[in-house]
C-alpha cells in the first residue's frame, strides 16, 4: 500500500524528511480494525518526532495520529465495529501512525465518526478533543455538569491552537467562566468564537491582564503551549487549592515549590499514556470520543477544521510540516486522501 514514511530525521524543507513509500498492508491484532483511512490531521506530535536528529530507520516511519476512514477489517475479538463503519480515532505513539491507504488501530481508542461531518472534518478532531477531555474532566478534575461550576474559571492558555480550540468548546459547555490566551488579531477572534469570555495575552504578564478584567485568582489552569514561559505567571494567578494541568514538556525542572502555600495542584496529561500502557481504563477514549461524535452531531460542539489539503503525498505533508512548525496554526490543518 501507499503511505508517507521517513528514514532519516530532517527538516521539513529537506526533499528526503518524508517520502511516498511502499509498504505491506497491516494485518489485524485481536482488538484491532483495520481503516481505509479517508483523511488525517496534522498534530506538533508529527513534527516534533521528525525533526531533525540522529538515528535511521530500516523500515519507514510511519506519522499521522488522528484519522477518520471506513472499517475494512476486523480482528479476532473485535465487538465494537464492523466492515463498512465509519471511525474516526488518534491511534497510538507506540505503534506507526495513519499516513498511509490503510492502519491498524485497536478498537478501544477509536469511535464511530460523527454522520454529520465529511472525513476531513471528522479527522480534525481525535486527538484534540481527547486531550482537552482528558486534561479537564479526568486529569483538573472539572466537573461535566455546568451547574456544579457555577462561579468557576479556566484559564486556557494558546487557546487559539488546535487543542486550545477544542478545550474552549468544552469549557464553556461546562459552565465555566473560560479565559484564553492569544497575541494575535486573528487568534483572539478565532478563541472568542470558540467560546472565551475574556482573552489576555501570553506574551505579558498575567495578573495585571486578569485584575483589569475584575479577575483576581483562576480555578483550573489549562497550559497547551511552553509551560517553563508560563510557569511563574500560572503559579502566581492559581487560587488557593486550584489545579494546574499541563500537556508541553519541559525544558527545565519545575519549581513546584511555588504552588505549597497554596495547597494549589499540578499534573500532567499526555493523550497517548492510556494506549501506551494498555491501561484497564483504555477503552474510556472510545467512550469520550462517541460523546464527542455525539455533541458533533448535535450541533454543541463544532469542528476545528480550519485547512485542507489533498492528496497522500510527501510534499503535501512537508509543507504541512512547515505551516505547523510556524507556530502560528488556528484551529486544525487537514489531508484528504480522496480524489
Ligand atoms: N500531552 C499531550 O497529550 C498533547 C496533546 C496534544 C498536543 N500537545 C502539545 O501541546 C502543544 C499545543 O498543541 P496544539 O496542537 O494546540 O498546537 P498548535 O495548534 O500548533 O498551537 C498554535 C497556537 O499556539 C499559540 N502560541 C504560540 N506561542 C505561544 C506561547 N508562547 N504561549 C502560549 N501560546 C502560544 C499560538 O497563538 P498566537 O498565535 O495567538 O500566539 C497558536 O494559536 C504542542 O506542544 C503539542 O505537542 C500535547
Amino acid at each position: 500500500m501507499k503511505a508517507v514514511g521517513l528514514y532519516e530525521y530532517l527538516p521539513a524543507e529537506d526533499e528526503n524528511s518524508l517520502q511516498n513509500v511502499t509498504v505491506e498492508r497491516p494485518t489485524p491484532k485481536p482488538h484491532d480494525i483495520i481503516v481505509h483511512v479517508k483523511a488525517v490531521s496534522l498534530n506538533p506530535v508529527d513534527t516534533k518526532i521528525r525533526a531533525p536528529k540522529d538515528g535511521k530507520e530500516e523500515e519507514p516511519k510511519i506519522l499521522g495520529w488522528d484519522a477518520a476512514g471506513v472499517v475494512v477489517e476486523t480482528g479476532s475479538d473485535v465487538t465494537l465495529f464492523k466492515e463498512g463503519d465509519e471511525v474516526y480515532y488518534a491511534g497510538s505513539v507506540g505503534r506507526q501512525g495513519a499516513n498511509s491507504e490503510y492502519h491498524a488501530v485497536d478498537e478501544r481508542i477509536a469511535a464511530k465518526k460523527p454522520s454529520s461531518l465529511d472525513f476531513a472534518e471528522a479527522a480534525a478532531m481525535p486527538l484534540t478533543a481527547i486531550t482537552a477531555w482528558e486534561g479537564m474532566f479526568d486529569r483538573l478534575g472539572i466537573a461535566q455538569a455546568a451547574e456544579k461550576n457555577e462561579g468557576k474559571s479556566i484559564l486556557i492558555i494558546g487557546a487559539a491552537g488546535g487543542v486550545g480550540s477544542i478545550a474552549l468548546q468544552l469549557a464553556a459547555q461546562a459552565g465555566l467562566h473560560v479565559i484564553g490566551t492569544a497575541s494575535r488579531k486573528e487568534t483572539t477572534d478565532w478563541a472568542r468564537e470558540m467560546g472565551a469570555d475574556t482573552i489576555i495575552n501570553h506574551h505579558d504578564d498575567f495578573r495585571p491582564q486578569l485584575e483589569q478584567e475584575g479577575i483576581h485568582e483562576v480555578d483550573y489552569i489549562f497550559c497547551l503551549n511552553a509551560t517553563d514561559t508560563h510557569w511563574d505567571k500560572m503559579a502566581d494567578v492559581v487560587k488557593p487549592q486550584g489545579m494546574i494541568c499541563s500537556i508541553v514538556e519541559t525544558g527545565e525542572k519545575l519549581d513546584l515549590g511555588l504552588l505549597k502555600q497554596k495547597s494549589a495542584g499540578f499534573i500532567w496529561e499526555f493523550m497517548f499514556t492510556r494506549a501506551l500502557f494498555e491501561t484497564e481504563d483504555m477503552i474510556e477514549q472510545h467512550r469520550l470520543l462517541e460523546e464527542v461524535s455525539s455533541r458533533l452531531d448535535a450541533g454543541t460542539l463544532k469542528t476545528t477544521i480550519t485547512e485542507r489539503r489533498r492528496g497522500l503525498d510527501a510534499a503535501v505533508f512537508r509543507e504541512a510540516h512547515q505551516k505547523l512548525e510556524s507556530g502560528t496554526m488556528i484551529g486544525k490543518l487537514v489531508i484528504e486522501f480522496t480524489e
